[in-house]
């Protein structure tokens, strides 16, 4: 429970952390404290009012804020930007209220009101106990008659303990080489990383991470946190004049203005973050079980899937499809998913898209003669569709030229020869929801890929009901209503979220999603290094994984198959074109990934030698109990003579006894721990050692 330590004044104690917050004798919300949780309540801080230090910047200027609103003598990154019906631009909030919501996690609901205009904040904290994660979130309400504008709406700003050096780590790339991490130390000013493209973008995520500079994946104080959105959002990382650090984050105010009207309220997303002093890893490891515990279809193991795309791109066709099932099955394949290519006149990029009807010459037939076929097979049956999108060249668009995002005065630029319909009309939301319920209540669907291949451009939407800027938003909301009403009509379905590969990972999407499509770029040694930074943030389950054509003939097909089993296994490649030899080195690492699947989807993960900037890389994966483990370990190009690095194994239990695949010795899991393993591999060779407790 969240503890009330004096009066106004509370503590959220996780198993291991603690985050306090509470109101000073001027009446403003601060922040207190975030780290260890403390042995005695009454020791955490006291929340003060500062004096003001100088006549240039005010009192408030100093104090963590837990909400700061744009207002008075206060220069630093504000939560909240408002303009009132009178023209008046600064929001000055004092205490209100507070109540706690009992239950399974608890919430603490602190008000805030402004001292003049009917508006109304609530600051609200929910408690992930077992999880060490405090998740936060506001909602801003108009108590008036008159409508106002909110020009920056975060949905938290996360202060770290006064006075540190700070480095942070984010991940920043762009389509093809997203998920590279960099890490480097928080100057003065301002760092912000965002997007601006009604996605979560290929280019960062809403991801963070800070420490002191000495933390690495095994130990040091890690402060870390996401934002559950899956469109523009922002993260300010600053330090103030007065050596104070924090991150603000939330829905991006970039061309942002929400006018809410009276009675209105708007509520952001949430924000979730912890702290450990286990270094990277553990922090990984806190938001991995958390980001499981929340999976639309639960801990249920994910299956080896086969997708069309890297093997025939838009060639699909019925018999071909058949033959190519039947190819699959022998290997051990357990869900077959046909991609792009399938619907009404779909036969390169530049039409279809909106029509989602079986191509006629394709599948005269429709679609059933497949499914039926894939699941006499032994397999699931799962498709691709695009549903934000439309082609110039296609049914929808003839009919509702204006459904989609554009100025009317301006020129509406195509990317992929396709524009975005615009999601945040209620009316094209209904057409989508009709379209594809239709679609999978017609078919044995149990699996769709809903993917989204260009961001925004020409913001426009000339019959907005509110301010045009809101499509950024409620375009998201659309997103969600859709697909929220499709899977809750269609149970069966697991969805994966794809935008040209990992151009829309993020928390929100498992609303609805179990698992992602990391990035389009399936070369098994790049993929290495992006399933890394994917890895700081998103657990393997949700992380399909697949062999592919892509990369050099010189790289082994074990290699390639190990890359997958990182994750959740998949193949896209020519069956047909496969040798028996390749079939069956392709149904042997199958039939290994299924015995190793419960260790990698729900098991602990290790990065022991991670794989950006390093040609030897290791991943560890250990069961929820300590007694069975998986090794995996890479070697990519090193010139020789090459000294392989050691490696250390983790997590395992110090006094129990365990064997690793390749040795005979038995040792205590203190003694693999602490003494490490020499792995001999030459180039471009990979290798998977179970580790057993005896
Ligand atoms: C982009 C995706 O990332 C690919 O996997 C594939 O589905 C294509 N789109 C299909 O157009």
């Amino acid at each position: 429970m969240p503890v009330l330590i004096r009066e106004n004044d509370w503590v959220l104690e996780t198993a291991h952390t603690a985050y306090a917050f509470g109101v000073t004798p001027g009446g403003l919300l601060v922040h207190t404290y975030w780290g260890a949780r403390l042995t005695r309540a009454e020791d955490y801080p006291t929340p003060a009012d500062l004096a003001s230090w100088a006549s240039f910047s005010g009192a408030s200027h100093g104090m963590q804020e837990e909400y700061p609103a744009y207002a008075g003598t206060k220069y630093t990154e504000p939560c909240l930007k408002t303009t009132f019906a009178d023209g008046v631009r600064d929001t000055v909030l004092r205490f209100a209220g507070a109540e706690i919501l009992e239950g399974d996690k608890p919430v603490v609901r602190v008000t805030l009101r402004d001292a003049y205009y009917p508006l109304e904040i609530l600051v609200c904290y929910r408690m992930h106990e077992q999880h060490d994660l405090v998740e936060r979130w506001v909602e801003v309400k108009n108590t008036g008659d008159t409508a106002l504008n909110l020009e920056r709406v975060f949905t938290a700003l996360w202060h770290l303990p006064w006075g540190g050096q700070y480095r942070l780590s984010y991940v920043y790339g762009r389509w093809f080489d997203e998920w590279q991490l960099h890490r480097e130390p928080l100057q003065a000013g301002v760092k912000a990383l965002e997007s601006r493209r009604i996605t979560t973008s290929h280019q960062s995520n809403p991801w963070f991470t800070l420490d002191r500079g000495s933390a690495d994946e095994r130990q040091g104080e890690v402060w870390f946190g996401v934002l559950a959105w899956s469109g523009n959002w922002k993260l300010l990382a600053e330090v103030t004049d007065t050596n104070l650090t924090g991150v603000a984050i939330g829905v991006n105010d970039w061309d942002f203005t929400w006018r809410l009207q009276p009675g209105e309220t708007f509520a952001t997303p949430s924000s979730l973050a912890g702290y450990t002093q286990g270094g990277f890893g553990a922090a990984s490891r806190t938001l991995h079980d958390y980001a499981r515990s929340i999976l639309p279809h639960g801990l249920k193991p994910h299956p080896v899937l086969y997708n069309s795309w890297e093997a025939v791109f838009y060639d699909v066709s019925e018999s071909s499809q058949i033959a190519v099932a039947e190819r699959a099955a022998q290997m051990g394949v357990e869900l077959f998913v046909m991609d792009d290519g399938w619907f009404h006149r779909r036969d390169i990029d530049n039409a279809g898209l909106g029509d989602w009807w079986p191509d006629e010459k394709k599948f005269p037939n429709g679609l059933q003669p497949l499914i039926k076929r894939v699941n006499e097979l032994g397999m699931g049956f799962g498709l691709w569709v695009e549903p934000e999108m439309v082609n110039t060249d296609s049914e929808l668009y003839r009919a509702h030229p204006d459904w989609i995002i554009h100025f009317p005065t301006r020129d509406r630029t195509e990317m992929r020869n396709q524009h975005i319909l615009n999601l945040g009309r209620a009316d094209v939301q209904e057409y989508l929801i009709d379209l594809l319920d239709k679609l999978l209540s017609a078919h044995n669907i149990v699996f769709i890929k809903w993917d989204m291949n260009r961001n925004a451009s020409e913001p426009g939407w000339p019959e907005a009901p509110g301010d045009q800027r809101e499509l950024w938003v409620r375009y998201v909301h659309g997103v969600y209503r859709v697909w929220k009403t499709l899977a809750q009509r269609h149970p069966q379905i697991l969805w994966q979220s794809c935008s040209g590969g990992g151009g829309r990972v993020d928390l929100g999407m498992l609303q609805m999603v179990d698992q992602y499509w990391v990035s389009d770029n399936t070369e098994a040694t790049a993929r290495l290094g992006i399933q890394e930074g994917f890895s700081q943030a998103y657990p393997a389950i949700t992380m399909e994984s697949q062999v592919t054509h892509m990369g050099s003939p010189l790289l082994p097909l074990t290699f390639r198959f190990h890359v997958s089993m990182l994750g959740v296994l998949g193949m896209s490649v020519d069956l047909l074109q496969w040798s028996e030899e390749e079939m069956a080195v392709g149904a042997e690492q199958i039939s290994l990934y299924k015995v190793i699947r419960p260790l990698v989807q729900f098991g602990d993960q290790y990065r022991l030698l991670g794989a950006q900037g390093r040609t030897y890389s290791a991943w560890e994966y250990v069961s929820k109990d300590r007694s069975e483990a998986v090794l995996f370990a890479f070697r990519t190009h090193v010139r020789e003579p090459a000294h392989t690095p050691p490696v250390y194994l983790q997590g395992l239990a110090p006094t129990a006894n365990y064997t690793v695949e390749g040795y005979d010795e038995v040792r205590s899991g203190q003694a693999w721990m602490n003494i490490g393993l020499r792995i001999r591999l030459g180039n471009f060779e990979s290798t998977v050692r179970r580790i057993k407790r005896v």
